[in-house]
Protein backbone atom coordinates (compact mmCIF):
# COMPACT_ATOMS: atom_id res chain seq x y z
CA UNK A 1 0.00 0.00 0.00
CA UNK A 2 1.19 3.72 -0.83
CA UNK A 3 1.41 5.56 2.24
CA UNK A 4 2.56 9.45 2.28
CA UNK A 5 3.97 11.07 5.46
CA UNK A 6 2.95 13.97 6.91
CA UNK A 7 4.66 16.78 5.04
CA UNK A 8 7.29 18.24 6.87
CA UNK A 9 7.02 21.91 6.23
CA UNK A 10 10.02 23.70 8.37
CA UNK A 11 8.18 25.78 11.00
CA UNK A 12 9.90 29.13 9.97
CA UNK A 13 7.59 28.91 6.64
CA UNK A 14 4.33 28.73 8.53
CA UNK A 15 3.26 31.95 10.10
CA UNK A 16 2.04 30.97 13.40
CA UNK A 17 -1.20 33.36 14.26
CA UNK A 18 -0.69 35.89 17.55
CA UNK A 19 -3.29 37.92 19.03
CA UNK A 20 -3.12 41.44 19.22
CA UNK A 21 -3.43 41.96 23.31
CA UNK A 22 -2.46 45.87 23.66
CA UNK A 23 -1.72 48.67 20.58
CA UNK A 24 0.45 51.23 22.64
CA UNK A 25 0.92 54.75 20.17
CA UNK A 26 4.28 55.79 20.48
CA UNK A 27 4.32 58.74 18.27
CA UNK A 28 2.18 60.16 15.47
CA UNK A 29 3.08 56.93 12.96
CA UNK A 30 4.92 54.56 15.24
CA UNK A 31 2.99 52.04 17.82
CA UNK A 32 3.95 48.51 20.07
CA UNK A 33 1.83 46.18 19.56
CA UNK A 34 2.12 43.57 22.64
CA UNK A 35 1.34 39.79 20.54
CA UNK A 36 0.26 36.88 22.45
CA UNK A 37 0.46 33.26 20.50
CA UNK A 38 -2.99 31.28 19.76
CA UNK A 39 -0.99 28.49 19.39
CA UNK A 40 -0.06 26.94 22.95
CA UNK A 41 3.83 26.42 21.23
CA UNK A 42 4.13 29.86 21.11
CA UNK A 43 7.76 31.02 19.36
CA UNK A 44 11.43 31.52 20.82
CA UNK A 45 13.02 34.61 19.97
CA UNK A 46 16.57 36.10 21.04
CA UNK A 47 16.91 39.85 21.33
CA UNK A 48 17.78 41.45 18.08
CA UNK A 49 16.35 38.51 15.70
CA UNK A 50 13.66 39.77 13.85
CA UNK A 51 9.99 38.25 12.47
CA UNK A 52 8.46 37.97 9.46
CA UNK A 53 4.75 39.29 10.13
CA UNK A 54 2.40 38.57 8.22
CA UNK A 55 -1.65 40.27 7.49
CA UNK A 56 -3.76 38.13 5.03
CA UNK A 57 -4.65 40.11 2.04
CA UNK A 58 -2.30 42.75 1.97
CA UNK A 59 1.86 40.88 2.71
CA UNK A 60 4.64 40.15 4.84
CA UNK A 61 7.49 43.07 6.49
CA UNK A 62 10.37 41.77 8.07
CA UNK A 63 10.21 43.20 11.75
CA UNK A 64 12.49 42.94 15.09
CA UNK A 65 11.21 41.82 18.30
CA UNK A 66 11.49 44.72 20.48
CA UNK A 67 9.71 42.77 23.66
CA UNK A 68 10.33 39.03 25.01
CA UNK A 69 7.92 38.54 28.47
CA UNK A 70 8.29 35.51 30.23
CA UNK A 71 4.85 33.98 29.15
CA UNK A 72 5.32 34.20 25.29
CA UNK A 73 4.20 37.45 24.64
CA UNK A 74 6.24 39.23 22.29
CA UNK A 75 6.20 43.08 21.25
CA UNK A 76 6.62 44.84 18.28
CA UNK A 77 6.96 48.45 17.41
CA UNK A 78 6.29 49.75 14.14
CA UNK A 79 6.50 52.72 12.05
CA UNK A 80 3.95 53.51 9.47
CA UNK A 81 5.91 54.13 6.20
CA UNK A 82 3.84 51.54 3.22
CA UNK A 83 0.78 49.57 2.77
CA UNK A 84 2.22 46.64 5.34
CA UNK A 85 3.69 49.00 7.94
CA UNK A 86 0.74 51.12 7.64
CA UNK A 87 -2.00 48.19 8.26
CA UNK A 88 0.24 46.69 11.23
CA UNK A 89 -0.20 49.70 12.75
CA UNK A 90 -4.16 50.14 12.12
CA UNK A 91 -4.19 46.88 14.30
CA UNK A 92 -6.07 46.80 17.06
CA UNK A 93 -6.69 44.24 20.36
CA UNK A 94 -8.50 41.38 19.10
CA UNK A 95 -6.94 41.15 15.52
CA UNK A 96 -4.99 38.18 14.15
CA UNK A 97 -1.63 38.74 12.73
CA UNK A 98 0.98 35.68 11.23
CA UNK A 99 4.69 35.66 12.86
CA UNK A 100 6.78 33.64 10.76
CA UNK A 101 10.67 33.01 12.93
CA UNK A 102 12.71 33.67 14.72
CA UNK A 103 14.51 34.90 11.66
CA UNK A 104 18.25 35.97 11.57
CA UNK A 105 21.12 36.51 14.13
CA UNK A 106 20.61 37.63 17.50
CA UNK A 107 22.78 40.24 19.67
CA UNK A 108 25.49 38.18 21.07
CA UNK A 109 24.83 39.94 25.12
CA UNK A 110 27.01 36.92 26.36
CA UNK A 111 30.04 38.81 25.49
CA UNK A 112 29.23 41.36 27.20
CA UNK A 113 29.27 39.82 30.59
CA UNK A 114 31.83 41.81 33.43
CA UNK A 115 32.16 44.10 30.82
CA UNK A 116 30.41 47.76 29.83
CA UNK A 117 27.44 47.80 27.78
CA UNK A 118 26.97 50.56 25.12
CA UNK A 119 23.88 51.14 22.83
CA UNK A 120 24.11 53.63 19.87
CA UNK A 121 20.04 53.56 18.48
CA UNK A 122 19.16 56.61 15.88
CA UNK A 123 14.87 56.16 15.27
CA UNK A 124 13.00 53.13 15.14
CA UNK A 125 16.22 51.78 15.60
CA UNK A 126 15.93 51.66 19.28
CA UNK A 127 12.98 49.00 18.48
CA UNK A 128 15.56 45.96 18.13
CA UNK A 129 17.65 46.89 21.04
CA UNK A 130 14.90 47.17 23.48
CA UNK A 131 15.35 43.87 24.80
CA UNK A 132 19.32 43.82 24.62
CA UNK A 133 18.49 47.47 27.56
CA UNK A 134 15.72 44.69 29.30
CA UNK A 135 17.96 41.94 29.38
CA UNK A 136 21.12 43.99 30.67
CA UNK A 137 19.12 46.03 33.34
CA UNK A 138 17.38 42.35 34.48
CA UNK A 139 21.08 40.62 34.93
CA UNK A 140 22.35 42.77 37.86
CA UNK A 141 25.59 43.09 37.98
CA UNK A 142 26.50 40.93 35.36
CA UNK A 143 28.15 43.79 33.56
CA UNK A 144 30.08 46.88 34.74
CA UNK A 145 27.45 49.43 33.61
CA UNK A 146 25.11 50.43 30.98
CA UNK A 147 25.11 53.54 29.02
CA UNK A 148 22.10 54.53 25.85
CA UNK A 149 22.81 56.99 23.31
CA UNK A 150 20.07 57.45 21.45
CA UNK A 151 18.58 60.17 18.65
CA UNK A 152 15.65 60.78 17.13
CA UNK A 153 14.58 63.33 14.38
CA UNK A 154 12.09 65.61 16.92
CA UNK A 155 11.38 65.42 20.55
CA UNK A 156 7.69 64.14 19.39
CA UNK A 157 9.77 61.18 17.41
CA UNK A 158 10.74 60.14 20.90
CA UNK A 159 10.19 56.05 21.32
CA UNK A 160 9.16 54.50 25.09
CA UNK A 161 9.29 57.59 26.82
CA UNK A 162 8.37 56.36 30.49
CA UNK A 163 11.08 53.60 29.75
CA UNK A 164 13.69 55.96 28.91
CA UNK A 165 13.15 57.50 32.15
CA UNK A 166 12.98 54.46 34.41
CA UNK A 167 16.02 53.13 32.23
CA UNK A 168 18.19 56.73 33.13
CA UNK A 169 17.60 55.25 37.13
CA UNK A 170 19.90 52.58 36.13
CA UNK A 171 21.69 53.08 33.37
CA UNK A 172 23.52 56.65 31.26
CA UNK A 173 21.03 57.60 28.90
CA UNK A 174 21.64 60.17 26.64
CA UNK A 175 18.85 61.53 24.22
CA UNK A 176 19.53 64.11 21.50
CA UNK A 177 17.41 65.25 18.86
CA UNK A 178 17.92 66.23 14.95
CA UNK A 179 15.35 69.34 15.52
CA UNK A 180 14.53 71.08 18.82
CA UNK A 181 10.71 72.06 19.45
CA UNK A 182 10.02 75.40 22.02
CA UNK A 183 9.71 72.32 24.76
CA UNK A 184 12.96 70.95 24.01
CA UNK A 185 15.70 71.19 26.92
CA UNK A 186 17.96 68.38 26.28
CA UNK A 187 20.87 68.06 23.46
CA UNK A 188 20.40 68.41 20.02
CA UNK A 189 22.63 66.99 17.11
CA UNK A 190 23.34 64.01 15.34
CA UNK A 191 24.21 60.25 17.71
CA UNK A 192 27.83 60.56 16.57
CA UNK A 193 28.37 63.78 18.56
CA UNK A 194 27.35 62.06 21.48
CA UNK A 195 29.74 59.69 21.18
CA UNK A 196 32.26 62.24 22.60
CA UNK A 197 30.76 62.48 25.92
CA UNK A 198 30.31 58.68 26.60
CA UNK A 199 32.83 57.35 29.44
CA UNK A 200 34.37 54.24 27.29
CA UNK A 201 36.66 52.09 28.53
CA UNK A 202 38.01 50.40 24.84
CA UNK A 203 38.94 47.76 26.69
CA UNK A 204 36.37 46.72 28.45
CA UNK A 205 33.18 48.14 26.67
CA UNK A 206 30.95 46.07 23.87
CA UNK A 207 28.66 48.34 21.73
CA UNK A 208 25.65 47.28 20.14
CA UNK A 209 23.81 49.60 17.45
CA UNK A 210 21.05 50.26 15.23
CA UNK A 211 19.91 53.07 12.95
CA UNK A 212 20.57 54.63 10.14
CA UNK A 213 23.84 53.48 8.03
CA UNK A 214 25.23 56.77 8.26
CA UNK A 215 24.25 57.23 11.66
CA UNK A 216 26.14 53.83 12.91
CA UNK A 217 29.16 54.14 9.87
CA UNK A 218 30.17 57.25 11.71
CA UNK A 219 29.25 56.13 15.22
CA UNK A 220 31.58 53.16 14.95
CA UNK A 221 34.46 54.95 13.30
CA UNK A 222 34.24 57.66 16.35
CA UNK A 223 34.10 54.58 18.59
CA UNK A 224 37.47 53.28 16.46
CA UNK A 225 39.31 56.72 16.79
CA UNK A 226 38.77 56.33 20.66
CA UNK A 227 40.34 52.98 20.76
CA UNK A 228 37.58 50.10 20.16
CA UNK A 229 38.25 47.47 18.58
CA UNK A 230 35.96 46.97 15.31
CA UNK A 231 35.17 43.17 16.83
CA UNK A 232 33.80 44.79 19.81
CA UNK A 233 30.96 46.57 17.99
CA UNK A 234 27.99 44.92 16.41
CA UNK A 235 25.40 47.03 14.42
CA UNK A 236 22.11 45.75 12.78
CA UNK A 237 21.86 45.98 9.29
CA UNK A 238 18.09 46.56 7.34
CA UNK A 239 17.58 45.29 3.79
CA UNK A 240 14.75 44.50 1.20
CA UNK A 241 13.54 40.90 2.25
CA UNK A 242 11.13 38.52 0.60
CA UNK A 243 11.39 34.92 2.33
CA UNK A 244 13.72 35.97 5.34
CA UNK A 245 15.60 32.44 5.38
CA UNK A 246 18.19 32.65 2.94
CA UNK A 247 16.81 31.23 0.14
CA UNK A 248 15.41 34.16 -1.93
CA UNK A 249 18.84 35.99 -2.56
CA UNK A 250 16.43 39.47 -2.56
CA UNK A 251 18.48 40.68 1.02
CA UNK A 252 21.76 40.15 -0.71
CA UNK A 253 24.74 42.80 0.83
CA UNK A 254 28.17 41.43 -0.81
CA UNK A 255 28.80 38.03 -0.18
CA UNK A 256 26.06 37.59 2.91
CA UNK A 257 22.64 37.21 3.34
CA UNK A 258 21.42 39.74 5.87
CA UNK A 259 18.19 37.80 6.61
CA UNK A 260 20.33 34.76 7.34
CA UNK A 261 23.88 36.11 7.87
CA UNK A 262 22.56 38.86 9.72
CA UNK A 263 20.64 41.36 10.49
CA UNK A 264 22.90 42.06 13.95
CA UNK A 265 27.09 41.46 12.22
CA UNK A 266 30.47 42.41 14.33
CA UNK A 267 31.06 45.53 12.48
CA UNK A 268 34.51 44.15 11.58
CA UNK A 269 32.67 42.25 8.92
CA UNK A 270 30.59 45.27 7.37
CA UNK A 271 33.03 47.87 7.60
CA UNK A 272 34.47 46.78 3.98
CA UNK A 273 30.70 46.43 2.72
CA UNK A 274 29.91 50.04 4.09
CA UNK A 275 32.93 51.59 2.58
CA UNK A 276 31.84 50.53 -0.88
CA UNK A 277 29.14 52.89 -1.77
CA UNK A 278 27.50 55.30 0.76
CA UNK A 279 24.57 52.76 2.11
C1 LIG B 1 15.69 42.93 9.79
C2 LIG B 1 14.72 44.09 9.71
C3 LIG B 1 14.10 44.52 10.86
C4 LIG B 1 13.18 45.57 10.82
N1 LIG B 1 12.60 45.97 11.98
C5 LIG B 1 11.69 46.96 11.95
C6 LIG B 1 11.03 47.37 13.14
O1 LIG B 1 11.28 46.86 14.24
N2 LIG B 1 10.12 48.35 13.04
C7 LIG B 1 9.82 48.96 11.84
O2 LIG B 1 8.95 49.86 11.81
N3 LIG B 1 10.43 48.61 10.70
C8 LIG B 1 11.34 47.62 10.73
N4 LIG B 1 11.94 47.23 9.56
C9 LIG B 1 11.60 47.95 8.34
C10 LIG B 1 10.30 47.39 7.78
O3 LIG B 1 10.51 46.06 7.33
C11 LIG B 1 9.84 48.29 6.61
O4 LIG B 1 9.45 49.53 7.12
C12 LIG B 1 8.67 47.65 5.90
O5 LIG B 1 9.14 46.54 5.19
C13 LIG B 1 8.03 48.62 4.93
O6 LIG B 1 7.05 47.89 4.22
P1 LIG B 1 5.72 48.57 3.70
O7 LIG B 1 5.06 47.60 2.78
O8 LIG B 1 4.92 49.11 4.82
O9 LIG B 1 6.25 49.82 2.92
P2 LIG B 1 6.78 49.87 1.43
O10 LIG B 1 5.60 50.00 0.54
O11 LIG B 1 7.77 48.78 1.18
O12 LIG B 1 7.56 51.22 1.50
C14 LIG B 1 6.87 52.46 1.45
C15 LIG B 1 7.86 53.60 1.41
O13 LIG B 1 8.57 53.67 2.64
C16 LIG B 1 9.96 53.55 2.42
N5 LIG B 1 10.47 52.74 3.49
C17 LIG B 1 10.54 51.39 3.54
N6 LIG B 1 11.09 51.00 4.70
C18 LIG B 1 11.34 52.13 5.39
C19 LIG B 1 11.88 52.41 6.65
N7 LIG B 1 12.33 51.42 7.47
N8 LIG B 1 11.99 53.71 7.06
C20 LIG B 1 11.57 54.70 6.26
N9 LIG B 1 11.06 54.51 5.05
C21 LIG B 1 10.95 53.25 4.62
C22 LIG B 1 10.10 52.89 1.09
O14 LIG B 1 11.33 53.27 0.50
C23 LIG B 1 8.91 53.44 0.34
O15 LIG B 1 9.19 54.74 -0.15
C24 LIG B 1 12.88 46.20 9.58
C25 LIG B 1 13.50 45.77 8.41
C26 LIG B 1 14.41 44.72 8.48
C27 LIG B 1 15.07 44.26 7.22
S1 LIG C 1 15.20 37.51 2.19
FE1 LIG C 1 15.41 35.78 0.93
S2 LIG C 1 17.53 35.31 1.05
FE2 LIG C 1 17.24 36.90 2.51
Amino acid sequence: MLTFDEPTVPRVWTPQPFRVAERRPETADTVTLRLQPLDASGMTIEPGQFLMVYLLGIGEVPISVSGIDDDGTLSITVRAVGAVSRAICASTPGSVLGLRGPCGTAWPIVEARGRHVLVVAGGIGLAPLRPLIRAVLDAGGAHTGLTVLYGARTPADLLYRDELTRWAEAARVAVTVDRADSSWRGQVGVVPKLIATADVDPAATRVYMCGPEIMMRLSAEALIARGLSSDAIYVSMERHMECGVGWCGHCQLGPTLVCRDGPVYPYSRLAPLMEVREL
